[in-house]
């Protein structure tokens, strides 16, 4: 596209910029290994990066708007790429079972946990999940997230599942944010149904449906014990690729099913939780270019183990760090503490991290024009109240966004 110089935009005075420029995969070292920039500008044009560099060299698009961003730290936009975003009501009355020690797919068993929600959210408007999942993306777009995953998974039939997505698509029409859907329907067996057969029929009927309504670029599965079983995941996701859909799994978050290597085997585009993973599934991961996708958010809540992000870098995997948002194990739209988490406590550096929300996160996702700032990509970046990446990291539980910008432009703007 052909650009007048009064058309671009230059943010200038960045004290310090990780553009995050090289491959759209970061696996094992190449994660911690980035190239920032000092005393750096961005070009930006049609809401795209159009050229990045350092010093005064932007002094000669002389007809440019100029942007100041008083020596701020940039980053591209975090991406948030595991999401329970649409659901109706809130599941307090969990937790102080949960601290007395009763287990989270015990809740589950007794008809609370996801079928909880899943009443909640079959009982809703249309308009009611819009407004509560608008609220939180107001939240995550405070904490510098640009971009969600957003799985559906609380409707548990046809009509619930479509108005989720439908609610997901009309999200991503209306607010800054990109969203991405993902068809969970798969999620739990819902009350009313003996046979795990039948339903996961049932599923893939409503999956034509999606598939018609174009309402989800991935289908995901919850493979858990209790849940749905190694061998029905591997068939469903099967059947998923089969329609065109890009696939995920929730993998080995409790027990050790073998989630992990059916997502190598399947050449899915994600494995997430994998807090309980073999080290030899593990390895399978760690040799394909599925994302592991890790939510320490959730380790943190339900007072778990986290997952072995470091052992999975240093075999050689591309990590992406997520808030795994949702009313039950992880009820906060907080990334960043999520990040800082994966810096403080999964022995991860802030370099691995940035690369495990930005290019890993987009890849997770299938968001191909997001995750680095380099010509031709989307200019979506925060500017934070730091000088360095590492200050992001020790001050954890502050937010530090000072502004965020989606395609060039401003979306947000706050005193940290
Ligand atoms: O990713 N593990 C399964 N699904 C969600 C939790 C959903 C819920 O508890 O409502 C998760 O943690
Ligand atoms: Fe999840």
């Amino acid at each position: 596209m052909y650009l007048a110089e009064n058309e671009l935009k230059v943010f200038h005075n960045i004290s310090l910029l990780y553009p995050l420029a090289g491959p759209k995969l970061r696996k094992g070292e190449a994660m911690g290994k980035l190239s920032p920039l000092k005393d750096a500008y961005i070009v930006v044009g049609g809401g795209k990066v159009k050229e990045i560099g350092t010093g005064d060299a932007y002094k000669r698009h002389g007809r440019a708007e100029l942007i100041s961003l008083e020596g701020a730290l940039v980053l591209p936009g975090f991406i948030d790429s595991h999401t329970h975003l649409v659901h109706a009501g809130s599941r307090e009355n969990e937790m102080r079972k949960k601290l007395a020690g009763v287990d989270y797919l015990d809740i589950l068993k007794s008809g609370g946990g996801i079928l909880a929600t899943v009443r909640a959210t079959r009982n809703a408007s249309f308009q009611e999940l819009y407004r509560e999942a608008e609220g939180r993306l107001k939240n995550m777009l405070a904490f510098g997230v640009t971009a969600v995953e957003a799985k559906s998974g609380y409707g548990l039939d046809l009509e619930t599942e479509l108005k989720q997505l439908e609610v997901v698509r009309k999200l991503n029409q209306n607010l800054p944010q990109t969203l991405v859907p993902t068809f969970m329907g798969a999620h739990a067996l819902p009350e009313g149904y003996q046979s795990r057969k039948d339903f996961l029929e049932l599923m893939k009927r409503v999956l034509d449906a999606v598939k018609e309504g174009r309402l989800a670029h991935f289908v995901d599965i919850f493979c858990e014990e209790g849940v749905f079983s190694a061998e029905e995941a591997r068939e469903f996701l099967g059947h998923a690729q089969a329609k065109g859909f890009g696939v995920k799994i929730h993998a080995d978050e409790m027990n050790a099913l073998g989630g992990a290597a059916i997502a190598a085997e399947l050449g899915a585009v994600s494995a997430e939780h994998l807090l309980n993973s073999s080290e030899e599934d593990l390895r399978k991961l760690a040799e394909s270019e599925t994302v592991a996708v890790l939510l320490p958010l959730t380790s943190f809540y339900l007072n778990k183990n986290f997952a072995p992000a470091r052992k999975l870098i240093d075999f050689g995997a591309a990590v992406a760090i997520a808030s795994d948002y949702n009313p039950g194990s992880s009820p906060s739209e907080n990334l960043q503490l999520a990040m800082q988490l994966a810096v403080l406590k999964m022995g991860l550096t802030p370099e691995e991290v940035l690369s495990a929300v930005t290019v890993n996160a987009a890849k997770a996702s299938g968001l191909h024009s997001k995750g680095s700032l380099e010509p031709g990509m989307d200019a979506d970046f925060v500017v934070l109240a730091a000088r360095n990446l590492d200050y992001v990291f020790y001050r954890f539980g502050i937010n530090l966004v000072r502004e965020v910008y989606i395609g060039g432009k401003r979306v947000l703007r706050r005193e940290p």
